[in-house]
């Protein structure tokens, strides 16, 4: 294993121990609210602590995004930036749904390098190291197979922050509802982009993502033989937050679902960030 991969899941892992811990009590928890139906608690804080000292404890020079502390150090000045979600899922967690994961990316040069989701209730550990594939566990991953849309099963994220983009989204749902054998939204952007990996998913879509949810995910998905685009099929996922991920047969048939339903607003999205 990558060297910077074992620091990152031993990071994942010790975040992954307090948030169990913290479950067996979720009443003892304090909750706020960032906005409306987006919370957070105290273990995401404390997971995202435990992560950051273990990443610069190895690495004190490395730059740091997270979700709840933000940026740390010098991007212009480090190669490396860490990005973080301690807690994807927090909302699931809240409630007891056992559908959360940890999620740690490292960009080397503006490119994804390394990529961990560590979902702590299976135990589940999917590892990425750029051109050396992915893994759940120790075993490797591929994309799945499948190549008709009509045999897929497809994950998704409903909107539940921020509704602005919710007519277009919910077209594209209800087109695409009568032509798969199926549709999920567990909850856990990291988790489900990893599953696309697993081949657990044929394919997965989500609008209005921060770079934290879908980082390790992205290069999870393109080391098992994946593809991740925005929803046009450009590189702007993670500036964007607009992701479409796939199997390489079934991506394009996604897109193509997808294109009539893309208003003027989610086109500019992809637009601001693609300069
Ligand atoms: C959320 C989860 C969810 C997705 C949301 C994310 P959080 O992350 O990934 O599946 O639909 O867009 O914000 O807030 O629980 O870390
Ligand atoms: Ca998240
Ligand atoms: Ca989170």
């Amino acid at each position: 294993m990558h060297p910077m991969l074992t620091i990152a899941v031993k990071a994942a892992r010790r975040a992954g121990n307090i948030i169990t811990q913290a479950s067996q009590n979720l009443d003892l928890l304090t909750v706020s609210k960032k906005t409306h139906s987006d919370f957070v608690s105290e273990v995401d804080g404390a997971a995202e602590e435990a992560i950051i000292k273990v990443l610069l404890s190895a690495y004190p020079d490395h730059s740091i995004l997270a979700e709840e502390s933000g940026r740390q150090g010098d991007t212009e000045k480090s190669e490396y930036q860490w990005i973080i979600d301690p807690l994807d899922g927090t909302t699931n967690f809240l409630h007891g749904f056992p559908k959360y994961s940890v999620s740690i990316a490292l960009k080397h040069k503006g490119v994804l390098t390394q990529a961990v989701v560590y979902d702590p209730n299976l135990n589940e550990l999917f590892t990425a190291t750029r051109g050396a594939g992915a893994y759940l566990n120790n075993q490797r991953l591929r994309v799945s197979k499948r190549t008709r849309l009509a045999d897929c099963l497809i994950g998704t994220g409903l909107p539940f922050r921020d509704f602005t983009h919710m007519d277009a989204y919910l077209a594209m749902l209800v087109d695409l509802i009568p032509r798969t054998v199926g549709i999920r939204r567990p909850g856990s952007a990291a988790l489900d982009l990893a599953y696309v990996a697993a081949g657990r998913y044929d394919g997965f879509w989500e609008i209005g993502l921060a770079p934290w949810d879908m980082a390790a995910g992205c290069l999870l998905i393109t080391e098992a033989g994946g593809l991740v685009g925005d929803l046009e099929g450009n590189n702007t996922q993670l500036e964007s937050g607009q992701i479409v991920a796939a199997n390489p047969k079934i991506f394009a048939q996604l897109l193509q679902v997808i294109a009539p339903h893309l208003t003027p607003e989610l086109i500019e999205a992809q637009r601001i960030t693609k300069t």
